[in-house]
């Protein structure tokens, strides 16, 4: 029996956390790098993915949302949720219409095993109807055993670094104006080398997206990897490729009837972010439910980055995709 109990000790934690890594994000926030990837040191995170790390249990069922943070998460979640439960009720009684997509598939490594939890969660995971969603943002490689020896699958959203930069600037500046004081008045260009550098919790970017592209390759019925910019360009076609890979397509009789438009259209930033469920209230304490749907579209980023940052950004691309097939 899966249980959220701890067996990760503070002791243990800050043996740790004095015994790695450490760089300033910012010059201000303290990240620790754990197994390759980044953590704020003061944050829960660090521990609660360590409890995550040892304790989940993966059913082969379980279908398994993963991503860079400000990738198209939250977008992913609802079309998930959409796909595996469209026969459960009728398309104007959707769960979506009452609650936050956060709240419908949790995520693993913050909502199941951390403490900040503002809805209600289940005390055993196995209470979960199957089969069970979840998401995560840690990277292939730190993933539990148990994921990676299970037959459980994992959807994967990636998305065009320079658009992630401005969506990640948007998304933390008032939580770490919390945490590092009204003083802090970050530019996008401390953002841009920040993330270039890979100094930014869950990152390096890089490594994270290469990581699970690569595996999606290898693994093709393990690891679906879906682009948010192929999404936003062909929703209908996406849609399909994530309803087969978890084993549900649509049917010709649901297509003709314009089952996978309806889909894409509940699931559409307008309608989500128009719902009255997702404009107040905040998720894990400390984000605003509403700051999940900000602008939602592909190449914002040319408002906000500079030619040169571009130009920079296109040779790390090159650097780092190189060999890869990826590109964005
Ligand atoms: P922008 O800040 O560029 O608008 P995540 O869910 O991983 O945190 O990513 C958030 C980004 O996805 C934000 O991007 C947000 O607006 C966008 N987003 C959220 N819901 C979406 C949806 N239903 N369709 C398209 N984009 C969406």
């Amino acid at each position: 029996e899966e249980e959220t109990r701890v067996v990760v000790s503070d002791e243990e934690v800050e043996q740790l956390k004095q015994s790695l890594p450490k760089e300033l994000s910012f010059g201000k926030l303290e990240l620790i790098k754990y197994q390759g990837f980044w953590y704020a040191v003061d944050t829960d995170l660090f521990k609660t993915s360590l409890m995550f790390q040892r304790h989940f249990s993966a059913k082969d069922s379980d279908l398994i949302v993963a991503s860079f943070p400000k990738t198209g998460t939250t977008w992913l979640k609802a079309l998930l949720y959409s796909v595996v439960n469209r026969f459960k009720h009728p398309s104007n009684q959707s769960p979506l219409l009452t609650h936050h997509p956060h709240e419908l598939v949790y995520r693993l490594e913050n909502d199941i095993y951390g403490e900040a939890f503002e809805y209600p969660r289940p005390h055993h995971l196995s209470e979960l109807p199957s089969p069970r969603l979840f998401h995560t943002h840690l990277s292939f490689t730190t993933l539990p055993e148990t994921i990676k020896a299970s037959r459980c699958r994992v959807l994967y959203i990636a998305r065009n670094p320079l658009d992630t930069i401005v969506s990640f600037m948007f998304f933390v500046l008032k939580p770490l104006k919390m945490i590092l004081g009204d003083d802090f008045q970050p530019t996008i260009q401390d953002f841009f080398e920040d993330f270039c550098a890979g100094k930014i919790c869950h990152g390096p970017f890089f490594d994270h997206v290469v990581e699970y592209w690569k595996q999606s390759l290898e693994q093709p019925n393990k690891v679906l990897f879906l682009k948010y910019e192929d999404l936003k360009e062909d929703p209908t076609f996406q849609l399909k490729r994530v309803a087969e890979f978890v084993g549900m397509p649509f049917s010709c009789i649901e297509e003709s009837e314009g089952a996978v438009e309806e889909l894409v259209e509940m699931c559409s930033i307008n309608n989500l972010k128009e719902l009255e469920v997702n404009k107040t209230g905040v998720i894990n304490k400390i984000h605003d439910k509403k700051s999940y749907f900000r602008k939602g579209e592909v190449g914002d980023w040319s408002h906000y980055i500079t030619p040169t940052m571009a130009e920079r950004m296109k040779k790390l691309m090159e650097e780092k995709f190189e060999g890869t097939g990826l590109s964005f």
